[in-house]
């Protein structure tokens, strides 16, 4: 239930922001500042009600940093919304025509642009609530429904992303824009080949994590079968994949796609390249 209302509102985020109308995609993006204001305030609850603070006490070092790596993303979340609030208010003064469904020489088309916006809210959601459910007491029944949605939002990333590379397969990518130098060409080329790898790595290392751990995986309230027999040592090894190697290299990653579409849009001035991804 949780998850399949995740994937209404990615759904809705990737129709709004890229429709004709100038309301409608007014409308989504005020939706992405909503969603944040909320995450960030549930993670302030959290830190009030003693959710957070009983971490603190964990065993390891890095399991008590959990707490501290929620709070920066609350903080980032929150610090994003003023700046979405205006660029929704911006939206509803520029007229733009909609893109059509396959990629243009210039322009991503339609179905690249939905396929692009559903796997960025569904990543961006399933990364707190992983954080999240983790700081939640084993065995609670609050546990048990992150972790179920949390699982189902993975798993259908990776079918949203098998989708999007048969969308690639048969409508290209438009090339990178002209005004690109070309160490920032290859750069880009890596990054993006990073975060596809992520994309899948994620969901891949935490369904073999759980297989190991011979513990249970849901998927839109099915239960999958069993895999792999339980090893706790295979199952460290891909808890710490799925802990913190992956998340260290999305955080240094994503940081860098954001930061390059900053600078080519605010210093470089190409103001219409960013738009080839939102109308
Ligand atoms: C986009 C996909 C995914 C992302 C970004 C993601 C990210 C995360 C993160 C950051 C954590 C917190 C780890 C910690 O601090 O201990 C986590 C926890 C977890 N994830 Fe994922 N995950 C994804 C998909 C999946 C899938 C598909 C499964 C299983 C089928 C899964 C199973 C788990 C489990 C069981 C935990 C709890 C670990 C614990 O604390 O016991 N994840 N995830």
């Amino acid at each position: 239930m949780m998850a399949a209302g995740y994937l209404s509102l990615a759904v809705f985020l990737a129709v709004t922001l890229n429709h004709a109308d100038r309301w409608l995609r007014a409308a989504g993006t005020a939706a992405v500042a909503l969603g944040l204001a909320m995450i960030s305030l549930s993670i302030l609850l959290a830190d009030l009600d003693g959710t957070l603070t009983a971490r603190m006490n964990a065993p390891t070092p890095l399991t008590r940093l959990t707490p501290f790596i929620l709070n920066i993303q609350a903080l980032v979340a929150g610090a994003a919304v003023p700046f979405l609030v205006w660029a929704a208010w911006a939206q509803t003064r520029r007229v733009a025509s909609a893109p059509p469904l396959r990629n243009g020489a210039a322009r991503f088309g339609l179905l690249s642009r939905y396929a692009h916006w559903i796997t960025a809210t569904l990543m961006l959601c399933s990364l707190p609530m992983g954080l999240f459910l983790s700081v939640l007491p084993g065995g609670s029944p609050e546990r048990a429904t992150f972790l179920a949605a949390h699982e189902t939002m993975g798993l259908t990333l990776v079918i949203v992303v098998a989708l999007r590379i048969a969308v690639l397969l048969t409508t290209p990518a438009p090339g990178l824009p002209q005004a690109l130098q070309p160490w920032e060409r290859r750069a880009a080329r890596t990054l993006h080949l990073l975060l596809y790898g992520l994309i899948v790595a994620f969901p891949a290392s935490g369904l073999l994590m759980s297989a190991y751990q011979g513990a249970d995986v849901w998927f839109y309230g099915w239960l999958l079968p069993q895999i792999v027999a339980p090893e706790a040592k295979t199952a460290a090894l891909w808890a710490a994949i799925h802990g913190w190697l992956l998340p260290a290299v999305f955080y240094a990653a994503i940081l860098a796609h954001v930061g390059a579409v900053l600078k080519h849009h605010f210093t470089d001035g190409c103001v219409h390249d960013v738009r080839r991804m939102i109308t």
